[in-house]
């Protein structure tokens, strides 16, 4: 890809300064089906129940795409949402980097789908694999390209319409995750490269192939032909959740020089409440710093911390300047962290 002449012109002024050029997080959206299941309505066809749910998890109700909602539907409605939130209309996107597991189709990326009825004609777009860490790694990509000059306005996806990979006769997984979509605008902006800059500080990724028979699909095109189902060993993959997610904030508080009392809000991935629990432990956050949707989205893999982070501004609860740290672990695994000054 080229660097257009005004992109290379502000990096190099930038460096001429001896300032550094910072993803501002302009603005979020988020969109989630219409259709709500209960944990009640899933009681009625598995033997499950709302109280072991609620109890075990902190779910309660999750939404599920419509027959024929795809996940570029749900990807292009919170990026209609987000361009508005940031004020800006699509043309000025140069990038889109959307994170999904279940892409309406093996290829084209979903990505080229957003484009296309977001109604771009020049620009990248790609997608990423990462599960339920896909957000936090297709916002490290995105950063890297807003800062190394190669886009200005990019607009970071997380997109799911999970309900499609699940056995639904398997209640150690199908009722944990749910669908939906958010999304963010990221806009190049310059700082002096300290703590004080608004923009994202840092993003930390990791990456451990040795621990895939405890999440994984059972498909995939090369393998069988198919996409598989979700399969997972619940308690084994909670135990690496609280230790890699507390880790992976601590990692990405001191590479942004700062500490756990300099965090406005934590935005989790949200798989499951106790894990999110665990982890604010582990840090000595206070509960109410933490913003928490599992119990009404449920874990919506890739989408769910761009959905919560949707909310809790939307609502007025993170505000400009805040300190917003964001945290997600996966299956391969995956796992990584970013911190970002609204
Ligand atoms: O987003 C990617 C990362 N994913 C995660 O972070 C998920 C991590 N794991 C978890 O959230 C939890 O381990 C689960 C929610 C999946 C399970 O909770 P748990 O407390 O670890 O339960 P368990 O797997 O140890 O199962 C306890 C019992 C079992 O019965 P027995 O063997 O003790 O008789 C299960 O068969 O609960 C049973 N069980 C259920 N019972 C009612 C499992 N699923 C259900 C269910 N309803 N839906």
């Amino acid at each position: 890809m080229t660097i257009e002449p005004a992109v290379k012109a502000r990096r190099d002024a930038a460096a001429g300064q001896g300032s550094v050029i910072r993803s501002v997080i302009a603005g979020v959206g988020a969109y989630l089906p219409e259709r709500q299941v209960t944990n009640h309505e899933l009681a009625k066809t598995i033997d499950t129940s709302d109280e072991w749910i609620v109890e075990r998890t902190g779910i309660r109700v999750r939404h599920v795409a419509a027959e024929g909602e795809f996940t570029s539907h749900l990807a292009v409605k919170a990026s209609e949402r987000a361009l508005a939130a940031a004020g800006i209309g699509a043309g000025a996107i140069d990038l889109i980097v959307l994170a999904t597991t279940t892409p309406d189709e093996t290829f084209p990326a979903t990505a080229t789908r957003v484009q296309e009825r977001l109604g771009l004609t020049r620009g990248v777009a790609f997608d990423v694999q990462a599960v339920c860490s896909g957000f936090i790694f297709a916002l490290a990509v995105a950063d890297n390209f807003l800062r190394l000059g190669q886009a200005e306005t990019a607009l970071v996806i997380g997109a799911e319409t999970f309900s499609r990979i699940l056995d639904w006769q398997d209640r150690s997984t199908c009722v944990l995750f749910g669908d939906g979509a958010g999304a963010v605008v990221l806009r190049a902006g310059q700082g002096k490269g300290t703590p004080a800059d608004r923009g994202i500080l840092t993003t930390r990724l990791h990456s451990d192939g040795r621990q895939h028979d405890l999440l994984y699909a059972t498909g995939g095109v090369s393998s069988t032909k198919t996409a598989g189902v979700v399969r997972m060993d619940g308690r084994k993959v909670f135990k690496h959740a609280v230790e890699k997610l507390a880790g992976v904030v601590d990692e990405s508080l001191a590479s942004a020089g700062l500490t756990s009392a300099d965090i406005d809000w934590v935005v989790p991935h949200q798989a499951n409440r106790r894990i999110i629990d665990g982890v604010g432990k582990k840090l000595g956050l206070p509960p109410e710093r933490v913003v928490v949707t599992v119990d009404h989205h449920a874990n919506t893999s890739a989408a769910s911390v761009p959905l919560a982070l949707a909310e809790a501004t939307a609502d007025g609860r993170i505000k400009r300047n805040d300190v917003v740290v964001m945290e997600a672990m996966g299956g391969g695994f995956t796992w990584g962290a970013a911190v970002a000054r609204m």
